[in-house]
């Protein structure tokens, strides 16, 4: 007997040709198509403007699809199927308090379980599994609106990790982090076997654990390859409105 084996070619996500605008206003993402393998952690630069976040709430269903298609894994993006788009797509926003809402960090991470059906035992067993995964056990019984900035983000790591999801995507995770605080968010990312999109201004993180970046400005992929050689390409950087801090060589930082 002949097996296909079409899942080991499914890409974890993949954009084709999506067009979308707000009521009123001209394309946001025009003609945008993108492709990331399971496993890869790709950084999505761009200016601002440029649609990247609007190109992120595609691929959880926040923005219904004008034009064009999105996939996640083998399962095409659409109404009939939001509930495990979102379940397979765990979505950081920028801003954590976005993302907690209830009165402590352990019934913030146990809210997607709940929301799943699972029984209070499994709630706890996912809660506990999350928190441990970001560090963040003891502060499980405090009140996330009084979290230092770093504390909230891995929080919001665990809300979604407790979902077992397929991919993370992060807006902009390292926005309002201090030195410390960014390193261990990086070296969190990177134990994290999982499908990563990772939007981000941050160049210097992008590189130390990105292997590969995607350039998005005007709402369409434009540079797509390894993140040391679009962040040495001063001409493609300066076209798009990036710039490495004072004294940064992409070369020789790798
Ligand atoms: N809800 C909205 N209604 C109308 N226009 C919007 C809305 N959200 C975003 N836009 C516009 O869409 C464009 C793309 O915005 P988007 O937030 O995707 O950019 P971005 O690449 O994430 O930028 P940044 O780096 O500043 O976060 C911008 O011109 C923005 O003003
Ligand atoms: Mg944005």
């Amino acid at each position: 007997m002949t097996e296909s084996a079409p899942s080991a070619l499914t890409s974890a996500v993949s954009v084709r040709d999506l067009t979308f605008s707000f009521a009123s206003g001209d394309p946001i993402l025009n003609n945008l198509s993108l492709d990331v393998e399971r496993g890869e952690r790709v950084a999505l630069l761009g200016p601002n403007g440029a649609g990247k976040t609007t190109l992120s709430l595609h691929l959880n269903g926040i923005h219904e699809i004008q034009a064009g298609s999105v996939s996640i894994g083998d399962l095409h993006v659409n109404e009939d199927n939001l509930a495990e788009v979102r379940r397979r797509v765990g979505m950081v926003f920028q801003d954590a308090n976005d993302q907690l809402f209830m009165p402590t960090v352990r019934e913030d991470v146990e809210f997607g379980p709940a929301n799943l059906g699972l029984s209070p035992a499994e709630r706890t067993e996912r809660a506990n599994e999350a928190l441990e995964a970001v560090e963040a056990t003891h502060l499980a019984d405090r009140a996330p609106h009084h979290l230092s900035g770093g504390e909230k983000r891995r929080v919001a790591v665990a809300t979604v990790l407790s979902m077992h999801p397929e991919m993370l995507v992060l807006d902009e995770p390292t926005s309002g982090l201090d030195p410390a605080g960014r390193r261990e968010l990086a070296d969190l990312l990177v134990t994290l076997h999982l499908t990563q999109l990772i939007i981000t201004h941050d160049l210097p993180f992008a590189l130390e654990i990105c292997p590969r970046s995607v350039i998005i400005s005007n709402g369409s992929v434009v540079a797509d390859g390894k993140t040391a050689d679009i962040l040495a390409d001063t001409d493609l950087l300066a076209a798009h409105r990036l710039e490495l801090p004072f004294g940064f060589d992409a070369r020789r930082a790798q």
